[in-house]
């Protein structure tokens, strides 16, 4: 089975074409997805100076890149144009939650080609998106599995008892994790996304001496429920970075901090739900999924806290957003017979997971 996915919720357009086996034993496999192609056209230069996504801006900008970027990923995956509408099964588009302008480009793209071509839509909640990017390739993964998923726009725990069978069991209050990222690289005057440079400057720091360490708090680390705040920790860094005269010299220890203070809350959180929830999985997913300690940690913190409790993320190329992830949750979608006719797909820029 093939599917076209298409995603164009944010500041990136995307579009891949995955492969999963046209039928199944039983329910409980986990097929083998292998994705034949994988085009993302990022805007990230283009908003870099403005700190942030420029809502207009990126809907015109996914208008001029979504035909040629569907036409590079149908390239790639071997299928000429004109083969497309009898070799396509399905085609998969995020329908919310994002920019609702930019979801739109997608969306519209996705109903012609369903009409012209004839072929039927699947709508995608973006945030299911990601989780399925831990289901692409060889995967094995055990049901209920506790899923962690961050990134600019969301940040919330899941626990899934199966394919279509994902319950929201908290979520932030107000930023994700990934919009701090980026809110603190700003303050900081070190670039846009906030997440990847602070990374590389967490890095370089050293240890700091007892006296002058810089120390941010964990918020609702040790709440008893499964939600999210980090607005406050932005807040304490601003307090910080005030109070210090020298803070300029001390960027990478900033960094360092910040960047724990976001880990212990995610890391602390997962394991509290999957030993709760007696998980078979923990999965990590979304943009934030891309930093290397939180994926070192997090890894770690499955093995060495929780019993013969696996864990799994997605490659490198499927944590910020791509079309894979999306195509991905569509496959499992269309074995649920899941599909919507085009003149029913709408957008919905707060759509709940
Ligand atoms: O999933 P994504 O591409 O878009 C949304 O759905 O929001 O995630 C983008 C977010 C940004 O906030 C970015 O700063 C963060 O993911 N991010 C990272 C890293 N790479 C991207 N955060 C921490 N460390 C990283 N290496
Ligand atoms: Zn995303």
């Amino acid at each position: 089975m093939l599917i076209l996915g298409i995603e164009t919720s944010c500041d990136e357009t995307a579009a891949s074409v995955v492969l999963g086996p046209d039928f199944l034993r039983s329910k409980k496999e986990s097929p083998n997805i292998t994705v034949l192609s994988n085009v993302v056209s990022s805007q990230i230069e283009i908003h870099k100076k403005y700190g942030g996504v420029v809502p207009e801006v990126a809907a015109r900008e996914h208008v001029l890149n979504i035909l040629p970027v569907i036409n590079e990923a149908l390239e790639k995956a071997g299928i000429k144009r004109e083969d497309a509408p009898k070799k396509i099964d399905a085609i998969a588009v995020t329908v919310g939650p994002g920019l609702v302008t930019s979801l739109i480009v997608g969306i519209e793209t996705a109903k012609t080609l369903s009409f012209v071509w004839n072929v039927p839509i699947i709508a995608v909640n973006h945030i299911e998106g990601h989780i399925y990017a831990d289901f692409i390739g060889k995967r094995n993964i055990g049901f209920p599995a506790v899923i962690m998923t961050v990134s600019g726009g969301h940040n919330l725990l899941a626990l899934m008892r199966g394919h279509q069978k994902i319950k929201v069991l908290g979520e932030t209050l107000d930023d994700a994790a990934g919009e701090a990222f980026d809110k603190v690289a700003q303050m900081l005057g070190i670039g846009y996304p906030g997440g990847p440079v602070i990374s590389v400057y967490a890095e370089k720091s050293k240890v700091q001496s007892l006296k002058s360490k810089i120390i941010l708090p964990r918020p609702m680390m040790n709440k008893k429920n499964y939600k999210f705040s980090f607005s406050g920790l932005k807040t304490a860094f601003l307090y910080q970075l005030k109070k210090d005269k020298h803070w300029k010299k001390r960027i990478p220890e900033y960094a360092h901090e910040f960047q724990q203070a976001v880990i212990d809350v995610l890391v602390g959180k997962t394991i509290r739900a999957a030993s709760e929830h007696k998980a078979k999985t923990v999965l990590l997913s979304g943009g934030v999924a891309a930093n290397k300690q939180l994926r070192l940690q997090m890894e770690r913190a499955v093995r060495e806290k929780l019993d013969k409790v696996k864990f799994q993320m997605p490659d490198m190329a499927y944590t910020t957003d791509n079309a894979a992830m999306v195509a991905t949750a569509g496959y499992f979608k269309a074995r649920a017979k899941k599909f919507t006719p085009w003149h029913k797909i709408k957008v919905d820029a707060n759509l709940e997971l």
